[in-house]
């Protein structure tokens, strides 16, 4: 894992409550993700998400319980470094599963381990919470993201050509993954 010298990686917690969502963390969060949205970032998001956005979204994962919806928030002392999240499949037969949804690290904080250590977090809450597979998607252009994911144990079962439509002249494959939770693995 790269880490600068004399900067350590942010420490990775869980968020089980409505109220650890301060103010401050939303404010950030939301500063964090509208600015990798506008550079381009491929999260979803077609316009940067506002604070009324990430408020809901961050609210309904933490609202949906622990064993059905995993948020992990990345910080220092004093600053927002980055979340993560999955989802419990809501589909009766694919209950045994989780989709991770979004993983982003803000621009001041990447190439630090910061990422990695977000999605060691998911994984780990991940099998604490008896997730038999974990699944995600990512746009195809993403070589940094399918690193990171090829290197914790993810691999492609899926593809999607020209599936992911910015705008009205872009497309992208979207690129589907996943690890079986039920073998072991040597990383973590
Ligand atoms: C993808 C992302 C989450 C990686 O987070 P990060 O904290 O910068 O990544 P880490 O420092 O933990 O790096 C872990 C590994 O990811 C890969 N990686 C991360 N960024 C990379 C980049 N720009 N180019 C190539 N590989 C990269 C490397 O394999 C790296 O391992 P190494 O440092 O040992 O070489 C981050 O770049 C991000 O938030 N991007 C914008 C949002 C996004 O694309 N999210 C994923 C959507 S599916």
């Amino acid at each position: 894992m790269t880490s600068l010298p004399g900067r350590p990686a942010p420490r990775v917690a869980r968020v089980t409550r409505v109220d650890e969502l301060t103010p401050d963390l939303i404010d950030e969060a939301t500063s964090s993700l509208a600015r990798l949205v506008a550079d381009g970032a491929a999260l979803g998001w077609v316009t940067p998400p506002d604070r009324v956005d990430v408020t809901a979204l961050l609210r309904s994962v933490v609202e949906a319980g622990t064993q059905d919806a995993c948020l992990v928030i990345a910080g220092d002392n004093t600053r927002f470094a980055g979340l993560g999240y999955w989802l419990r499949y809501a589909r009766p037969t694919h209950r045994p599963h989780a989709d991770i949804e979004k993983l982003a690290v803000s621009p001041d904080f990447q190439r630090r381990g910061v990422g990695r250590a977000l999605l060691a977090a998911l994984i780990g809450h991940a099998r604490v919470e008896s997730v038999e597979m974990l699944t995600l998607d990512f746009r195809g252009d993403n070589a940094g993201a399918e690193s990171l994911y090829r290197s914790m144990g993810f691999a492609e079962y899926g593809r999607l050509r020209d599936f992911v439509a910015p705008d009205e002249h872009q497309r992208f494959d979207m690129v589907m993954h996943a690890i079986d939770l039920r073998k072991p693995t040597l990383v973590e």
